[in-house]
């Protein structure tokens, strides 16, 4: 596992987006695999200027993102479908996007189908992550068994109020999602972790310590062989 400690959030962003665009420039038809939530926010707006700049092209890339709430319609204004085509699919011009859909009528036919089509794709070659306040990496919540394929996952109270900043229109918050297994995450090529801000820095002291916590989801990440975690200074404790 490689580690980047940065100064801010800013200098995190520019990083990751270096990383995303030289894996475009050396395989244009590369497969992304995306990650939601505030922490990857930076990346994506650097990236949508990079291409407006003309710097970097999506024509021939394709993406996969890591999980969905389950159910939630598209149209929601949590949803991260939404959250993905407002924060970057409408900025740069990928040849295909895919989420799990939160829509579906059968959980375990999309999930089996979400598999199906990264596997068809040809794996994801690079995979953004961030990590939660409890170490989950997309929804793959701390438990004694992990799944290998993506799965209809209940939401942790942890995971509930982690998020519950984004519910404040009335909304009724989703308590399960859709998310790739350990499985479908190890199958990319390369990892890109980000990670940053002062909440993170006790998680970010237990993934360093150089074991295997089984309750620290992404702990499981220490067995791979192409992981690169960029943190700002915070997240790293100082
Ligand atoms: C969410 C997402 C994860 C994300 C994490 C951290 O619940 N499912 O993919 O990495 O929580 O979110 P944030 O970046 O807002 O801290």
């Amino acid at each position: 596992m490689k580690k980047i400690v940065c100064d801010n959030y800013n200098e995190m962003s520019r990083v990751a987006a270096d990383i995303v665009a030289r894996q475009l420039k050396e395989k244009p038809g590369t497969v992304l695999g995306l990650a939601t939530g505030s922490t990857p926010l930076g990346l994506y707006a650097e990236l949508a200027r990079r291409y407006n700049a003309g710097e970097v092209d999506f024509a021939r890339a394709q993406s996969f993102n890591l999980d969905e709430y389950y159910p939630i319609k598209r149209s929601h204004p949590q949803s991260y479908y939404r959250y993905m085509h407002e924060n970057l699919f409408s900025k740069v011009n990928f040849a295909a996007t895919r989420l799990p859909n939160g829509e579906a009528d059968d959980p375990a036919n999309e999930c089996a189908a979400y598999d199906a089509g990264i596997e068809a794709a040809g794996g994801i070659d690079l995979q953004v992550l961030g990590i939660g306040m409890n170490g989950h990496i997309g929804f793959n919540e701390p438990a004694e068994a992990y799944s290998m394929s993506t799965y209809l996952v209940e939401l942790t109270e942890s995971t509930l109020d982690a998020n519950s900043r984004f519910f404040t229109g009335g909304e009724a918050q989703p308590t399960s999602a859709l998310t790739m297994g350990f499985g479908s995450i190890f199958s990319a090529k390369s990892i890109l972790l980000l990670i940053n801000g002062a909440g993170k820095a006790p998680i970010v002291k237990r993934l360093f310590e150089g074991k295997i916590h089984t309750d620290v989801p992404a702990c499981l990440l220490l067995l791979h062989p192409n992981v690169t975690v960029i943190l700002d200074k915070e997240a790293a404790g100082g």
